[in-house]
């Protein structure tokens, strides 16, 4: 049952914050409408993700989904991951900076995604497979309701924050039913720091988190690399154990599926996480 409780806290804490920050913007700078995928946020000022990323994208990015051996055939479609970004755009997902830095937030996340629902370790083309499961999408689901984590530690009140929609998120198995739920958990997974002093993956990776010294010296860039930091903690042990294949799928999904979208990765050792010390590890001995 944990991971049901898990997952129907996830989905009423991203109602909650995604309110909070509409009445945010609201007061803030000029905001804009651009219809029903991207209004009334400075953000939407910068386009759509249907700007740049379209169905014949998804379709690039995963061309097995369907396949024979796949485990959620016809499950994942575009129109899904558009409507779930929908509720992301006006707080900056994918809508953050130009086109470019659009794309590469998309192909991040994506690639975090692909790289977790992959089937295709052992077959040609591995990077293809991506979206093969519907199962563990959003990574690292103990986050959210467990003892270490401070922020988000099943916390009560939120859970019967008063809106109509809530009953329906309260089945976690719609996870794995419904496409466009399961790529809103993932999205407000990338949107929202789960532990206490931690930035979301999406403001290390667009630029919004700045580095202190203690980051510096911990190894810890803005970039990919700190995405997976953010993304897998140290229970997963993808980062800090140097350059393992754990690691390097994730990069190669990543680069991947810029590739397929038309756009250069940085460079340098922003990409990857090899030395980085972790985020609040849970073992007192390194980092703070
Ligand atoms: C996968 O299946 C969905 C739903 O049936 C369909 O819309 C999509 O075009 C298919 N894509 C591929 C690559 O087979
Ligand atoms: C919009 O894009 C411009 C040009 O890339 C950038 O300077 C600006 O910061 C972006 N605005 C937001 C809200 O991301
Ligand atoms: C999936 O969830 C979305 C968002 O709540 C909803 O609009 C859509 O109708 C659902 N789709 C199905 C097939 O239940």
């Amino acid at each position: 049952m944990k991971r049901a409780q898990t997952a129907a806290f996830l989905l009423v804490a991203l109602l909650a914050a995604a309110e909070a920050e509409a009445r945010r913007e609201k007061g803030g700078d000029k905001a804009c409408d651009t219809g029903w995928e991207c209004s009334g946020s400075r953000f939407c000022c910068n386009g759509t993700i249907t700007d740049y990323f379209k169905a014949h994208h998804f379709e690039e990015l995963f061309p097995r989904r369907n396949d024979s051996i796949a485990h959620a055939t016809g499950f994942w479609s575009y129109q899904a991951f558009i409507a779930a970004a929908a509720q992301f755009e006006p707080r900056g997902f994918g809508t953050t900076g130009g086109k470019d830095t659009g794309i590469k937030e998309v192909a991040a996340f994506l690639g975090h995604v692909g790289a977790r629902t992959s089937c295709g370790k052992i077959y040609p083309d591995p990077l293809a497979w991506g979206l093969c499961y519907n199962r563990e999408m959003s990574p690292d689901q103990s986050y959210y309701c467990d003892d270490s984590n401070e922020l988000y530690r099943c916390v009560e009140g939120v859970r019967y924050y008063g809106r109509g929609a809530i009953p329906v998120y309260c089945h976690p198995e719609l996870l794995e039913q419904n496409a466009t739920i399961a790529f809103e958990a993932a999205i407000w997974r990338w949107m929202t720091p789960v532990k206490r002093r931690q930035p979301s993956a999406h403001d290390v990776f667009v630029g919004n988190w700045k580095p202190t010294k203690r980051d510096t010296v911990s190894k810890r860039y803005p970039g990919f690399g700190a995405t997976m930091n953010i993304m897998y903690g140290d229970g997963h042990h993808i980062c800090g154990r140097g350059f393992t294949d754990e690691m390097n799928v994730i990069i190669s999904h990543y680069i991947y599926y810029l590739d397929l979208m038309g756009v250069n990765h940085e460079s340098g050792r922003s990409l990857d996480c090899a030395d980085q010390v972790v985020f609040n590890p849970s073992t007192k001995s390194s980092g703070s």
